[in-house]
């Protein structure tokens, strides 16, 4: 079985700045609890005419840019986002169209925080199997325009911001790269953290009374959210190391998704690794699918994730869904 190794890291977040203090003028909230209870300091959101494809473009190109390659060189394009331009076709087919590619196949991801895992496990299959040589790995979110800016919405619309985060991934014989990946998934939680329309359950897809009743928002049950991912990310990342006869102790930066600062701290003490968990939360909020890609960029840039390191990645999200890597950079 052949190894996919990151031969690129490409990352985009829009240029407006919506600080904690901008939020305070638009809802019943403060900076104070923001900070206390997520951490997050400010987020990004984008102007009118920036779409979610837009800022996958940005990053595709910063990531073959890092990778040495041309996008003409991909053999597939992974999208994942839970804030898609259309219900369908994916967004997948838009960037495709942004980067002038015509017969390149794309694959269209629907596992939000968990998006970047997911879509990971799928090029390690398709590289493993020989089916594909390079691979390209994206995760953006366009956010903001969804999300309720009134008191109502506050518990939500504080933690999410846009972005997006690219990643290259190729076919290698060279001892390093993914080394292991498992996800997980447990439906009984789906409608834990949700966005219930539009949907094939309602005639038209959407009425205006659900509109008006708000109900085309996204729903989050916090707490729950964040007592299972405290849970289930450790549990992920002992269980790919001990598969691997590794410990979390023999990891050298472990990047969880970016939801909550405070879930972070308390993930990294559960594995006794706090100092080796790197976020970025406080800059960009919660990007969901791209805030992996967009932290190991971070990481990099700031020389806290090196060439040789034993990087851990894990994610939890709505779906429940969640995962964890192990990656020899
Ligand atoms: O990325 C996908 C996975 N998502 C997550 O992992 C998110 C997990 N959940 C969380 O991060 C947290 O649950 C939140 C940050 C969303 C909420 O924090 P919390 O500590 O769980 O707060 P809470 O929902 O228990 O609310 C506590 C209080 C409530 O007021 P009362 O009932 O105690 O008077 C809320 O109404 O805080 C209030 N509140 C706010 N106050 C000011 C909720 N949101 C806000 C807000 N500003 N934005």
């Amino acid at each position: 079985m052949r190894r996919m190794k990151f031969t690129g890291v490409g990352a985009y977040v829009p240029e407006r700045v919506v600080t904690n203090h901008d939020l305070e003028k638009m809802m019943d909230t403060s900076d104070e609890w923001i900070q206390q209870r997520t951490g997050i300091v400010e987020r990004r959101w984008v102007e009118p005419g920036l779409e979610n494809s837009d800022m996958a473009a940005k990053a595709t190109l910063a990531a073959c840019q890092d990778a040495g390659c041309d996008v003409k060189d991909i053999d597939l394009i992974i999208y994942a986002t839970l804030s898609p331009e259309y219900l369908f076709p994916g967004t997948g087919v838009v960037l495709e169209k942004k980067l002038g590619l015509t017969r390149t196949p794309v694959l269209d991801i629907r596992n939000q925080c968990s998006g970047f895992l997911y879509g990971l496990a799928v090029a390690n299959g398709m590289i493993a199997s020989g089916m594909y040589q390079r691979i390209l790995l994206v995760g953006s979110e366009l956010h903001s325009r969804g999300l309720n800016k009134s008191t109502a919405g506050r518990d939500v619309t504080v933690i999410f911001g846009d972005g997006a985060g690219a990643t290259v991934l190729e076919a290698t014989d060279e001892d390093k790269g993914l080394i292991d990946i498992l996800i997980h998934a447990d439906g009984r939680y789906a409608e834990d953290l949700t966005c219930l329309l539009p949907s094939a359950r309602v005639e038209g897809f959407i009425t205006p009374e659900q509109v008006a009743r708000g109900e085309h928002y996204p729903h989050m049950a916090g707490n729950k959210v964040f007592k299972h991912a405290i849970v289930k990310m450790p549990e992920a990342i002992q269980e790919v190391c001990k598969r691997n006869h590794l410990t979390p102790r023999d990891l050298d930066v472990l990047i969880p998704h970016q939801a909550n600062l405070r879930i972070n701290e308390i993930v990294g003490r559960a594995l006794e690794i706090e100092p080796k968990v790197f976020n970025n939360i406080q800059k960009y909020g919660n990007t969901t699918a791209a805030s992996i890609p967009l932290a190991m960029r971070d990481a990099l840039d700031q020389g806290f994730l090196k060439p040789g390191h034993l990087l851990g990645l894990t994610a939890f999200g709505s779906g429940f869904t969640w995962g964890a890597a192990l990656v020899r950079m």
